[in-house]
């Protein structure tokens, strides 16, 4: 028996804690406080289970038709996965060739660079500009591969921070290789790039998107994208025949149909948020503007006390309470906890929390 060697050296993806404990208040993931549409419900319980004897639909026939409709586009443009992971890893799989690249900035999502560990392929990172802002993108390793794949979240994270919409047209239309917009938090943003994604003249810029955030279906699994038809085309080529299964199409589209009904809770979320990021400030907190359902905050100095070990000893006081938030250790994370958005009950109790950790200094 054997393992490959990348295999064996991978640094694997670690995801957020997911205690059973339901008492803990759980802002530690980036999942929506509220509950998913009615309509979620209503097809759950009618869902007949004669549906289960059969395969499903392996091509998504009246989701694609759907999320076409959504973005202004055609169903032959959209691609559905099981979650957004699985749309990434494909894309690892059938953009990049084994002596290629791929590239994002530094920091974003941890799992782009152990998806190209896994593929055995370059990581090549990509600075940012001071504030996390957007910084022309690095698209040669220092090993000389080129990056054939850009992944691109956008709000970033854990930043929360939104790149302009224009940087992202320009780099997308002088990069050789394909721009895959991340918009896992685009519903809680100002503006998208999906009508870049569905514009006729697009040739190599895709556009993904996620139930699990703003939809409040993470434990559902299901995410898909919106590009040029052959790229779309390349993606169904590398999937497994049935990705995703049919009590998930069937939830799918009850939600995709009340898109009121998330936006009502997007909007809900992005309040709780702008008024917990003002109370953090005004406790000397430094917190970027957010564009997404979290903010990314770094506590107020202390003399004597390294930034880093600040940051991660209020994380262990908070989870010692029962308030679990997200630490990520590195350069230029480790002197920042990210706090996804909960309802605003569950906002002021870490508020109270931290005012205990840290009573106000006269
Ligand atoms: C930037 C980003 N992309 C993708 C995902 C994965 O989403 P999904 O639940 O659709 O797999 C996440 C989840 O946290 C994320 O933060």
């Amino acid at each position: 028996m054997r393992i490959r060697k990348s295999v064996e050296e991978l640094d694997p993806y670690v995801p957020g804690e997911q205690p059973k404990d339901r008492s803990v208040i759980k802002l530690n993931t980036n999942e929506n406080p509220y509950l998913p549409s009615p309509l979620v419900k209503k097809a759950l319980e009618s869902f007949d289970p004669e549906f289960l004897r059969k395969y499903p639909d392996p091509v998504f026939t009246e989701l694609r038709a759907r999320i076409a409709e959504i973005h202004g586009t055609v169903p032959e443009r959209v691609f559905i996965g099981n979650g957004s992971d699985e749309v990434l890893s494909l894309a690892c799989r059938a953009f990049v060739e084994n002596d290629e690249a791929i590239g994002s900035f530094d920091p974003s999502y941890s799992l782009y660079k152990t998806l190209a560990a896994i593929r055995a392929v370059s990581f090549v990172p990509s600075p940012l500009a001071p504030g996390f802002a957007w910084s022309d993108p690095v698209v040669k390793g220092a090993d000389g591969k080129d990056v054939a794949l850009f992944l691109l979240t956008n709000p970033n994270a854990p930043t929360s921070v939104q790149y302009p919409k224009e940087n992202i047209a320009e780099f997308a239309s002088r990069f050789r290789g394909v721009v895959l917009v991340d918009e896992a938090y685009g519903d809680f943003a100002p503006y998208s790039c999906a009508d870049l994604a569905a514009a006729p003249d697009n040739r190599n810029l895709i556009v993904m998107r996620t139930l699990s955030k703003s939809f409040s279906l993470a434990g559902l699994r299901f995410g898909y994208c919106i590009g040029p038809a052959d790229l779309v085309e390349a993606l169904y080529k590398v999937k497994d025949s049935y990705n995703v299964d049919a009590v998930a199409q069937a939830v799918a589209l009850a939600a995709l149909y009340d898109l009121q009904w998330m936006r009502g809770n997007a909007a809900k979320i992005c309040r709780t948020r702008d008024d917990f990021a003002a109370k953090l400030r005004a406790r000397g907190w430094d917190v970027p503007k957010s564009s997404s359902n979290f903010v990314f905050a770094r506590p107020p100095a202390r003399p004597g006390v390294d930034a880093h070990e600040r940051a991660r000893a209020i994380f262990e006081q908070l989870k010692g309470r029962h308030i679990y938030v997200r630490y990520f250790r590195g350069p230029e994370t480790g002197d920042r906890l990210r706090v996804t958005i909960g309802t605003d009950s569950d906002m002021e109790s870490l508020l109270c929390a931290l005012d205990e950790i840290e009573p106000a200094r006269a």
